[in-house]
């Protein structure tokens, strides 16, 4: 059983969407081996792409060494095979869309192929850290590491224990976060955690406002970061995160914790219309300038 972050040589990310590519670049920075996995060709050149452009910019900004960005954009190997992505790594972490069929599909397939000491860790939001864990024979080396966005920029971790989720499998995902340069909070599995039951909460009522005409999408952010000290403004942040990712963590908090967090229609409306946020250049705002 591996007991420290120097037991974890290589890792396997996968998705490189707006998280899984975060995931990658910290942790190759600091120097796993990393393993980039996603079913989209392009999303992988684009996290490839956002990935140099990101150290670029640490570069200039005194943050990172040249050396250290060519070493990082050395370790990540990108995949576009699950099997070989996975082959022979220390430790996993899933960051593929926020639906729990699919997580239990892919724990499944990594408790397949991977090896026994292998760790498996989800970036999930806001579902069962035990249920996706219970779809391995493995539940005491799985664990829920949920980064936030932008990954390389935040500095928490929150580590979800599972109901089986063993003190070693915490302590080596505590040194992991740690070597990334991150600080740790361990939680109880609960829908939502600590983090998205908050913050699902005050975005899906300040669509609720936009909705009943309290404000525009631009005042009401103004009146969060100023009046209440919000370092972003609720709508600014569903578009960081993606309002498809939001839809999907409301619909399974308002399965799990009621109606308090039934998701505003006007949310589905967004989604329906293809306005997923900054990702896509579109979401309560235009990033298309
Ligand atoms: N966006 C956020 O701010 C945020 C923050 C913390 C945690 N999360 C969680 O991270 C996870 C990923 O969210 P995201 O925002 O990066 O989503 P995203 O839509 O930006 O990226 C998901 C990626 O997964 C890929 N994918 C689809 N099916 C896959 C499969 N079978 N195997 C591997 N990859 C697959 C997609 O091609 C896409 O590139 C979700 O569980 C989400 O709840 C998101």
């Amino acid at each position: 059983m591996t007991d420290s972050a120097e037991s974890i040589e290589t890792i396997a990310v996968l998705g490189a969407g707006t998280m899984g590519m975060g995931i990658a670049h910290v942790g190759a920075l600091a120097g796993f081996q990393t393993r980039l996995f996603d079913v989209s060709a392009e999303q992988l050149e684009r996290a490839q792409a956002t990935t140099a452009r990101r150290l670029n910019k640490g570069v200039d900004l005194g943050k990172v060494t040249p050396e250290a960005r060519d070493a990082a954009l050395e370790r990540i190997d990108l995949q576009g095979s699950l099997e070989a992505a996975i082959d022979g790594v220390d430790l996993v972490i899933e960051a593929a869309p926020e639906k729990l069929d699919l997580k239990l599909d892919l724990f499944g397939t990594c408790d397949r192929y991977c090896p026994e000491h292998t760790i498996l860790a989800t970036n999930t939001s806001s579902m069962s850290v035990t249920e996706i864990a219970a779809s391995t024979q493995r539940p005491e080396r799985c664990i829920g590491m949920h980064f936030f966005n932008p990954v390389h920029l935040m500095k928490l971790i929150e580590l979800v224990r599972g109901l089986e989720t063993s003190e070693e499998t915490i302590a080596v995902a505590e040194a992991v976060s740690a070597r990334m340069g991150k600080e740790s909070v361990v939680i109880k599995d609960y829908a939502g955690f600590a983090t998205s039951r908050i913050n699902a909460m005050i975005g899906n009522e300040a669509f609720y406002m936009l909705e009943a005409g309290v404000g525009t999408a631009r005042d009401i952010d103004k009146a969060l970061k100023l009046g209440l000290n919000h370092p972003m403004g609720p709508f600014e942040m569903i578009d960081l995160v993606g309002l498809d990712t939001r839809l999907s963590i409301l619909n399974y908090l308002h399965a799990k914790l009621g109606e308090k967090y039934r998701p505003c229609p006007l949310i589905e409306q967004y989604v329906k219309a293809g306005r997923l946020g900054k990702k896509v250049g579109r979401g309560v705002y235009d990033y298309t300038d």
